[in-house]
């Protein structure tokens, strides 16, 4: 089985045919219904002066991984008060970043049928390939988004089938960007394993064949910015997220005391976020927070989402040392990876449901 086996139900057109076919149009399915006053998006204009935002915790990853005392307590911090932060200093390559976003642009860019030959609504039960990736069931607001997702590790799980071969040199692009990912994802799970108690190769070696799939999303302009989401609140099911933004529009908003933040987005820098996975081995002191992407009433937005997560057979749940140096109760059952993942492809949860369905006491 492949970590991402669930089929997409197929939506047609796509978001960015509609916008190009008439930009005022937004069909009904888009819209948000039963929204409350605080969840409403509210355009761009009225968040990007959040004070909030510039709060968010900056980590320096050669600081990191050079194992420095100070920085490792405020990854701590971030993962305990926010489940999210700016990475900078994390030595990828500057060519490679900008080699995945010209590729990508030049993706999206292409006619429809094009991209359609690697369209996930043909694909055979996976949810790999471009359309758009959460739709699970007929009854839910779309999000204003398409997508591309490709696994990526372990390199056996690829299907390069849905790897796309037009712009030239994309898929050598995702290559290598998929590979720095990884390093600074590994990265990452060593420091995180020293922040909770542990020798540095344990969370790694915990996830057995370390596995990591990438979501590129397209989200198109849209005329009515506060009626619409780009992707709606969800919290990531893996172990950690690395993600990669535009550096000049501003889109994702984190749930923060109530409030949503706009991560303001610094050049050249990775936002990371803890998963479920890590929410539930470390009892919920590390919290997997919701997020969401909000439109832009000019721009188009694309970000680039890299899922680190366990292998599908690891049996996962809060460590023992934890729970004992804490003194709190366990939070959540044990879970096969696998099994939880398919819980969160099958159903699509508003925010938080997936980590509260897997705490003791619910049925
Ligand atoms: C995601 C995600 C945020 C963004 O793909 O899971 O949360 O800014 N993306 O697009
Ligand atoms: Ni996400």
């Amino acid at each position: 089985m492949s970590s991402l086996d669930m089929a997409s139900l197929p939506v047609e057109p796509n978001v960015q045919e509609l916008v190009r076919s008439n930009p005022l149009k937004i069909p009904e399915k888009y819209l948000l219904k039963n929204i409350d006053q605080q969840d409403k998006p509210k355009s761009i204009a009225n968040t990007s002066h959040d004070f909030s935002s510039d709060d968010i915790p900056i980590i320096d990853f050669s600081l990191l991984s050079s194992g420095h005392a100070e920085e490792l307590n405020k990854l701590d911090l971030a993962c305990k008060e926010w489940g999210f932060f700016q990475l900078v200093n994390h030595g990828v390559a500057r060519e490679v970043l900008q080699g995945m976003k010209d590729g990508s642009a030049k993706f999206f860019e292409l006619p429809l049928e094009e991209k359609n030959k690697i369209s996930m609504s043909t694909a055979k039960g996976t949810r790999e390939g471009y359309g758009q990736a959460s739709v699970a069931t007929e009854e839910q607001t779309l999000d204003w988004s398409d997508a591309l997702v490709l696994n990526l590790y372990p390199s056996q799980i690829r299907n390069l089938e849905y790897w796309p071969t037009t712009p030239r040199g994309f898929k050598e692009a995702i290559e290598a960007y998929a590979s720095e990912v990884k390093r600074v994802g590994e990265e990452i799970l060593r420091s995180l394993s020293l922040t909770m108690g542990m020798e540095k190769d344990v969370l790694l070696g915990l996830h057995q064949d370390l596995a990591a799939a990438l979501r590129i999303n397209y989200i198109p302009p849209c005329s009515m910015p506060d009626k619409v989401l780009g992707l709606s609140a969800h919290a990531d099911a893996g172990t950690i997220t690395v993600l990669m933004q535009e550096d000049n529009v501003i889109g994702l908003q984190i749930r923060n005391q109530g409030q949503w933040v706009s991560v303001k987005p610094i050049p050249n820098s990775f936002v990371v976020n803890v998963g479920d996975a890590l929410e539930i081995w470390s009892n919920g002191k590390y919290k997997s927070i919701e997020h969401r992407a909000v439109t832009n009433e000019s721009k188009a937005r694309m970000s680039y989402a890299s899922f680190i997560f366990p292998h599908v057979d690891v049996e996962i749940e809060p460590f023992d040392h934890i729970l004992e140096s804490s003194g709190t109760i366990q939070m959540y059952k044990k879970v096969k990876y696998g099994d939880y993942l398919i819980q969160c492809l099958k159903r699509k949860m508003e925010g938080k449901e997936h980590t509260q369905n897997a705490k003791l006491g619910s049925t």
